[in-house]
């Protein structure tokens, strides 16, 4: 199993690109298995969670062809509608083939994922969703079965909470039914945008993306298309964090600053100088000095669940108190016990983390137990004192793609060994 071994101790200064956003491309790549014609799709970043997307949709007929970060599928017919648990219990995110499954071919079964390590993570309101829209559900062996002969019916969906992936998934189920779908209280978040954006060039009529509510008109059929992936919000978001907190000189180029707007907001209240240089940049400058900000995940434009890790180690070498509060996911402080272990003071009650800062982080020992969890050892480890080795690094690839060349790019003494 891979590690990291990172030297604390370098101010990051440089540039540092941001890739394609994972939680865009694994929708889009579901997306077209809705259209018998080909979809090209720009700017996939070359990462686990993606790969094993791509052994799914082979799995149920597609042919993918990768060439660099251009992805090009053709799924001339659904040969086995299936995501089976030995993909699932490795990638929630393949329950996103669940809607265009059930849409192109009226049948899916989908494993249910089980536990993770973040929280419970249930499916109930995909579920629920595809029922409301006419699919017939039986649950039997740890499989969802999901069916709709005569195709899917128009009808409003109101989520009782927020679902990103649900949000994506029934908007990939409705495209193809008969009529019109309300779904509200919908995700906002821009990876929902841009896969009605794509689903849109397919043939699609998507309303409201990006707010809450999305009206949809079924159409008969959808086209293929050529579609290019937003950038990585989270990605971008970890290194500005790597910025601040090594109290560096970073542009993060190849981003999008508009959806970093939470984050930029939070580290501008606690003192660092983020500037946006350009349309698809942001340069962060540290100061000397942090002060400590509480904050809340939301959803977007809240505060990112995704970046609450790394803002957490950033807090550690904040003047100050600072109170995080995360309330999406039930298990989401792995992280802390771990940043405990290299020195942080940080207390957890419930689903709050009172972090009390500035203490100074000294390597050690640590291990990954998740993917943003990981993320936040690595920032750690940048400015700790000595040398950290972080076990279990395959969590962090399932979601950066070469963390460890674009940090040393920018000055970070990181290595991977074996
Ligand atoms: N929830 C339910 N029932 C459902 C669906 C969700 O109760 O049917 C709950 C979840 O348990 C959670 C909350 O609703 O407490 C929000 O979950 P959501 O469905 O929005 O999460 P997701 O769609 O499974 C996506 C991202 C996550 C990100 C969350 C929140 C993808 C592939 N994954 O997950 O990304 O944390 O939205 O923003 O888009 C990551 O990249 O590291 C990651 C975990």
């Amino acid at each position: 199993m891979d590690k990291f071994v990172i030297a604390g101790g370098t101010a990051l200064k440089g540039e540092i690109p941001t890739n394609g956003s994972k939680n865009s491309a694994l929708p889009a790549l579901a997306a077209a298995l809705l259209t018998e014609e080909p979809v090209t799709l720009h700017r996939i970043p070359k990462v686990r969670d993606i790969r094993t997307m791509q052994r799914l949709l082979v799995d149920i007929g597609s042919q993918v062809e990768v060439d660099g970060d251009t992805v090009r599928m053709l799924t001339p017919r659904i040969t086995s509608p299936e995501a089976p648990y030995e993909l699932v219990k490795t990638m929630r995110a393949s329950s996103l083939v669940l809607g265009p499954l059930v849409a192109r071919s009226g049948r899916a079964r989908v494993s249910l994922p089980g536990g993770c390590a973040i929280g419970a993570r249930p499916i109930n309101l995909h579920i629920f969703g595809l029922e409301q829209l006419g699919a017939r559900i039986n649950q039997a062996y740890g499989y969802i079965e999901a069916e709709a002969p005569d195709g899917l019916r128009g009808a409003t969906v109101h989520f009782d909470r927020i679902t990103v992936t649900g949000t994506e998934d029934l908007m990939m189920a409705a495209v193809l039914a008969k009529g019109e779908t309300v779904l509200r209280n919908a995700a906002r978040e821009p990876e929902v945008v841009d896969l009605a954006e794509m689903l849109t060039a397919m043939g699609a009529r998507i309303e409201g993306a990006g707010t809450s509510t999305v009206v949809i008109q079924g159409v008969e059929r959808l086209s293929g298309t050529e579609h290019t992936i937003i950038p990585d919000r989270i990605e971008a978001g970890t290194f500005v964090v790597a910025g601040a907190i090594t109290d560096g000189d970073l542009l993060v180029t190849d981003c999008c600053p508009e959806h970093l707007g939470a984050l930029v907001s939070k580290l501008q209240q606690a003192g660092v100088d983020v500037t946006q240089p350009g349309p698809t940049s942001l340069r962060v400058r540290g100061r000397g000095r942090i002060r400590s900000v509480d904050m809340t995940t939301e959803e977007y434009p809240g505060f990112a669940t995704d970046l609450q890790a790394q803002y957490m180690a950033l807090m550690t070498q904040a003047d100050g108190i600072a109170m995080i509060v995360e309330t999406i996911f039930e298990n989401r402080f792995m992280h802390a016990q771990e940043l405990a272990r290299m020195g942080a003071n940080i207390r957890l009650e419930g689903r709050q983390a009172i972090v009390a800062g500035k203490r100074e982080l000294t390597g050690a020992g640590v291990i990954a137990s998740d993917l943003r969890a990981s993320a936040s050892l690595v920032l750690a480890a940048l400015v700790a004192k000595g040398e950290t080795v972080i076990d279990r690094v395959y969590h962090i690839d399932r979601g950066y793609e070469k963390i460890e060349a674009k940090l040393a790019q920018a000055g970070a003494d990181i290595r991977r060994v074996e």
